[in-house]
């Protein structure tokens, strides 16, 4: 019998705490340590339930990491008869998402960009449903440019820690609100996520 999604979810989540890259930083001459810096459980189910609740097909995720906010909103994506792109430039978390893709079945619904978020969205040409904002936030004001055109009415950008580093994305934040939409608010769950529906 296929293992119960959730529980093989709190088994990634728990291997994404132990998880820390060492990668030599040619400057110092040290190591440095890189955390997964994944979203908590909750933040994880609220995405999978607005990705499945609206019907999402066509979901992008900005900041892969270990893959752990991706396997849900791929769960979602799944059962919608959709699929996730997903955009992570550091190789050694995209080969431990990709292992973690395979062990929560869903792998064959992800396409995993190995790039930097602007050069995949530069020349991105699919229309969009369900937008995860979860990566270098001084620029989203930047990958928004691409991706409000992209974003089907009635599409949701959910933005996590729109609470902790709100400071890093005001130029994003002043101009979701400035663009035609529908609603925008701020939810006051884990690190703060900025809702956005065109
Ligand atoms: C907060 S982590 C993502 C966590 C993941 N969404 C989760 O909850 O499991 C942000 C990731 O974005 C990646 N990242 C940051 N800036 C990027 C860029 N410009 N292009 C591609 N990846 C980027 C980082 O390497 C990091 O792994």
């Amino acid at each position: 019998m296929e293992k119960d999604f959730s529980l093989v979810a709190d088994e990634i989540l728990a291997q994404c705490k132990e998880l820390y890259w060492h990668v030599p930083n040619n400057i110092k001459k040290e190591q440095i340590h890189v955390r997964s810096w994944n979203v908590p459980k909750s933040t994880a189910q609220f995405l999978y339930l607005m990705a499945f609740a609206t019907k999402a097909k066509q979901i992008l995720e900005l900041g892969t990491s270990a893959g752990y906010s991706t396997i849900w909103l791929a769960k979602a994506a799944q059962e919608n008869g959709g699929t996730v792109d997903t955009i992570e430039y550091f190789a050694p978390k995209c080969e431990v998402a990709q292992k973690h893709f395979k062990q929560a079945g869903v792998d064959e619904v992800i396409t995993l960009h190995q790039d930097t978020i602007l050069e995949v969205l530069k020349v991105w040409e699919k229309d969009i449903d369900f937008i995860f904002m979860d990566a270098d936030r001084g620029n989203y004001d930047q990958y928004f440019f691409y991706l409000y055109p992209a974003l089907k009415k009635g599409g949701i950008i959910v933005v996590d820690n729109a609470g902790n580093y709100r400071d890093r994305m005001v130029r994003f934040l002043k101009a979701a609100q400035e663009a035609p939409h529908q609603y925008s608010t701020f939810l006051d769950l884990d690190n703060g996520l900025f809702l956005f529906i065109k």
